[in-house]
């Protein structure tokens, strides 16, 4: 019979003692991954550290199924880390969406979480308006509820390393752990920067007989009634149109998948979600580079025969069975500069010592600035990385488990309304095609894709997407009679236009409507003016009461839709005092930042008032869902 476990010496006598172990928490709010990475790696080396403490990673989704179980179960929380993305406009991620509504928007519950020792880090990017929103809201108030705080917030910043920054925090973490859960006679252990702890996989080659078949990993009809990420729906590509003139040296497509039969449905302002192909000549650049052979058919798992898990719980989700053409073309994210785990992971495999040194070093404290010039600063891309070390060729399964993160779905705001096109979803998508530093030709991966995309108007063997909808909360007034204000240059127009498919069918449909002005921006009428026939369709049938539109490159100086905001100042002033609703969307780093800035200017010169009133009237309208932002 096994020893019965020691108990636990514990140093603080509030601590929670389950089977002489104390229990941790550590919970993830994660889109692409990486805060979900970071919470495994945290349990890993936890586990190695503090033998007598049990570590769960846990799914902010899965913890409760709803509010009253949140505030049942967090009560009993002795200690816990949270990792939360910040998405967008300062959102949580899906998966934390919940927690986060009910954490910050429930009732005063008062110090109810006295309790709790815990942490923080945060997943965000400095660029944007609200860094690191949703982590620095969670920590105020789990604080707030009487919760102690034993490390200060972490903000990691995916502009630059947010490895370093995981790596910098866990540092502070370490000696307070030590504090709480360490036995006196443990030795002291010494940590690693962060690596994400790639330790076991296991890959299974199949036979090919038959793989063909299988090799199409979502089908049309597969059983889910409900489409999410993690069960996409297959829809064909019914119109595909190029929105720009030929005298534009940009592109923009409009795209119409047909949902019909599929069980999909979405409402105005919802975005959809389209999971990608890298292109073939990418595909065979990285067959090549690795030195796999394509029709090579395998699956990787990290559990055992038996079912037991292997340690390798941080790797990214496993796919289906599939060739290696296949897993390239779908799985792996290939064009995307390399995190310093995938370097280290690189550097096991390089053959060549000078090659595993330096790639070590990159990923090293010491390599710090030179990993931040020559790889994020450049932008080098997983292929270009490898080009420059040939000798690195890692095994198939270090490959999808460690080296290439999972190609993630793209998001796009759904630029049709089901009131008009029930059965279609419409995407107004601009080509991403630019120049990097290293002189290398980006092409989007999902943009490039819907520009060559064959629609079912030109073929019946047409392109098709794995897709499924997110629901926003960029949506029209309930009440139609209360007057709009939509500002969205460029394809920040897209959910515009439905919302004025939906106008005009209500307006048909005898609806008494409100006031909207549309404030659009491009750079030349001739070039990029987008759905510009069916815009001033809109205005004709009162679906839209005024159309305003900034060409940034026609006349001598720059126009933005914010110099027509100040032009219209008083109108805006009006709408917002008569309780009306202001909508932005597109570009958040440039464009909405400066918007903000305009309607501050303009609450405070139309209101006469100083500006911390203007502020707390613009805080107020986002509050209470008037002003409302659907940016990226
Ligand atoms: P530009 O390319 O001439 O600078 C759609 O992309 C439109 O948004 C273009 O006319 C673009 O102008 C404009 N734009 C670029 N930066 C902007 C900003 N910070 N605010 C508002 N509009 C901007």
């Amino acid at each position: 019979t096994p020893e019965p476990p020691k108990p636990l010496i514990v140093k603080d006598p509030e601590v929670e003692v389950d089977d002489g172990k104390q229990k941790v928490t550590i919970f993830f709010g994660t889109q692409t991954g990486t805060a979900e990475g970071f919470a495994k790696a945290l349990a890993e080396e936890a586990k190695a550290r503090y033998e007598k403490a049990i570590f769960k990673v846990v799914d902010l989704d899965d913890y409760a199924g709803d509010d009253d179980e949140y505030e049942e179960k967090l009560k009993k929380e002795t200690l816990a880390f949270f990792f939360l993305a910040t998405y967008g406009d300062g959102e949580p991620t899906d998966n934390a969406a919940r927690f986060y509504k009910w954490f910050t928007e429930g009732k005063e519950r008062g110090e109810w979480l006295q309790n709790l020792k815990y942490g923080v880090f945060g997943l965000g990017n400095r660029q944007y308006e609200h860094f690191n929103k949703v982590a620095k809201m969670v920590d105020d108030i789990i604080t707030e509820q009487g919760g102690k705080r034993i490390v200060p917030v972490g903000l990691g910043d995916d502009d630059q390393c947010i490895e370093d920054d995981f790596t910098a925090w866990r540092e502070l973490l370490w000696p307070e752990l030590d504090q709480l859960l360490r036995d006196e006679d443990d030795a002291t252990t010494v940590s690693t920067p962060y690596t994400a702890a790639v330790l076991e996989y296991r890959v299974v080659f199949h036979d090919p007989e038959g793989a063909s078949l299988q090799d199409k990993s979502w089908g049309s009809a597969n059983g889910h009634t409900v489409h999410d990420a993690q069960h996409p729906c297959r829809a064909n590509v019914a119109v595909r149109k190029e929105l720009h003139t030929p005298v534009s040296d940009r592109s923009c497509t409009h795209l119409e998948f047909d949902i019909s039969g599929t069980g999909l449905t979405y409402e105005t302002g919802d975005h959809v979600g389209v999971y990608c192909e890298n292109r073939t000549e990418t595909v065979e650049e990285a067959e090549r580079l690795l030195g796999f052979s394509p029709d090579v058919y395998f699956s990787i798992h990290t559990e055992r025969e038996d079912g037991t898990p292997l340690s390798g719980s941080s790797l990214s989700p496993p796919f289906p069975p599939c060739t290696v053409r296949t897993a390239l073309t779908l799985y792996a994210d290939v064009l995307s500069s390399p995190k310093k785990s995938a370097l280290v992971a690189l550097a096991t495999h390089a053959s060549d010592p000078s090659e595993a040194d330096r790639l070590k070093y990159l990923a090293s404290p010491a390599g710090k600035d030179e990993y931040a010039q020559w790889v994020v600063a450049s932008q080098r891309s997983l292929l270009e990385i490898m080009a420059e070390f040939p000798s690195a060729k890692p095994p198939l399964g270090v490959f999808f488990a460690a080296v290439a993160p999972r190609l993630q779905p793209r998001y796009y705001s759904i630029s049709s309304s089901p009131k008009m096109a029930p059965s279609r979803i419409h995407v107004t998508c601009a080509l991403v095609c630019d120049k990097m530093p290293t002189g290398r030709i980006h092409k989007g991966i999902c943009s490039t894709w819907m520009k060559y995309a064959v629609p079912l108007e030109e073929s019946q063997d047409c392109s098709w997407a794995p897709i499924f909808v997110r629901q926003s909360n960029f949506k029209l007034p309930a009440d139609t009679s209360v007057p709009i204000i939509m500002i969205g240059p460029g394809t920040g127009l897209a959910p515009f236009r439905g919302f004025l498919q939906e106008r005009f069918a209500l307006k048909e449909a005898g609806a008494e409507l409100g006031s909207s002005i549309l404030f659009f921006g491009c750079r030349n009428r001739q070039m990029d003016y987008i759905y510009e026939d069916e815009l001033n369709g809109f205005v004709e049938s009162g679906a839209l009461s005024e159309l305003i539109v900034a060409f940034s490159r026609e006349g001598p100086t720059k126009e933005y839709v914010q110099h027509k905001m100040m032009e219209k100042a008083s109108d805006i002033w009006n709408v917002i005092s008569q309780g009306g609703y202001m909508y932005v969307c597109g570009d958040a780093k440039g464009m909405a930042r400066d918007v903000h800035r305009t309607l501050h200017t303009i609450v405070q010169e139309q209101g006469s008032l100083d500006s911390s009133k203007a502020e707390s009237m613009v805080k107020n309208l986002q509050m209470t869902g008037r002003y409302l932002r659907d940016v990226w």
